[in-house]
């Protein structure tokens, strides 16, 4: 097995690994391990059964129930399906836009998801051979880190209200996720976080799920929360990952958020399957 960092402050491919076969436990400790040093791993040319997915996502912990309700793999329903193709009577056949906010993977219930693990498809590419749809990472880490030191002591100790699809339906994009938002309440979490296995400070609060700072006013918490909602997307922070069929791609929630670039539509066609493993309740860095 070999690691190939992106070069920049996160992201890496890991080459020589066939998810499809028995995975030794050395193998398995050294995937785990550039996981948490790279936090978003692709494993290229891969060729998984929904089972596959399912067998290598279960190793690294309990998977996440399904949260939608209705975007699930018909024989498989801790696999979502991301997508913007519709079947023959127009419905969507999975998610449809994904990613339109950045975001931390069900850091809209208690325990946040550990790890997604994202496997590709069908990927659009423009006429003139350019791949679209990329999907792009912060280093939430590194975010915080790169703070002013006046903004990192008036977070500290703050906590935030996230709520399921909050600015999907802000923007008039709710509507495919009415059935889940109804069936969830909001969650309670710190702003800043500890990672549960590096232990470094993460800066938690994301542009979909976030409605406020609760210790601050209304006006205090907009105007702090759009200052850090914009600081995590600056290109300093951010690995694009850009899609190839066959690729696994898994990630680290607690010290990235991701967000898609939807730059694509029909008939040009996006398809992925999605599991995500069970987080921790976030502690207070
Ligand atoms: C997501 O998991 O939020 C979407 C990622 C993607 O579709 O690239």
């Amino acid at each position: 097995m070999e690691v190939i960092p992106s070069g920049g402050t996160h992201g890496a491919e890991i080459r020589g690994v066939d998810l499809s076969e028995p995975i030794d436990d050395v193998i398995f400790e050294a995937i785990m391990e550039a996981f948490h040093a790279h936090s978003v791993v692709v494993f290229r040319n891969q060729c998984l059964s929904e089972q596959d997915h399912v067998d290598f996502a279960s190793r690294i912990g309990e998977i996440d129930n399904d949260v939608y309700g209705h975007f699930s793999h018909p024989d498989h329903n801790e696999i979502i399906i991301l997508s913007n193709i519709l079947d023959d009577d127009g419905n969507p056949i999975g998610v449809q836009e994904a990613g339109l906010f950045w975001h931390t993977d069900l850091a809209y219930t208690q325990t946040p998801s550990r790890a997604s693990l994202l496997y590709s498809f069908e990927i659009p590419v423009a006429d003139d051979g350019t791949v679209l749809g990329d999907t792009l990472f912060s280093n939430t880490a590194a975010a915080f880190d790169g703070l002013p030191d006046n903004i990192k002591s008036r977070i500290q100790g703050k906590t935030i209200t996230n709520r399921h699809a909050y600015a999907y339906f802000k923007s008039g994009h709710g509507e495919q996720f009415k059935k889940s938002a109804d069936a969830l309440h909001d969650v309670i979490h710190p702003l800043v976080i500890k990672h549960p296995f590096t232990g470094r400070k993460i800066l938690f609060c994301n542009e979909a799920m976030t409605v406020c700072i609760n210790e601050l006013t209304e006006t205090e918490s907009e105007q702090l929360l759009g200052f850090l909602v914009e600081h995590v997307k600056k290109p300093e922070f951010v690995y694009r990952h850009k899609w190839q069929v066959g690729d696994l791609l898994m990630w680290d929630n607690f010290p990235t958020q991701h967000s898609v670039d939807h730059n694509f539509k029909l008939p040009l066609r996006r398809r992925m399957q999605r599991i995500t493993v069970r987080g921790s309740v976030p502690r207070s860095a």
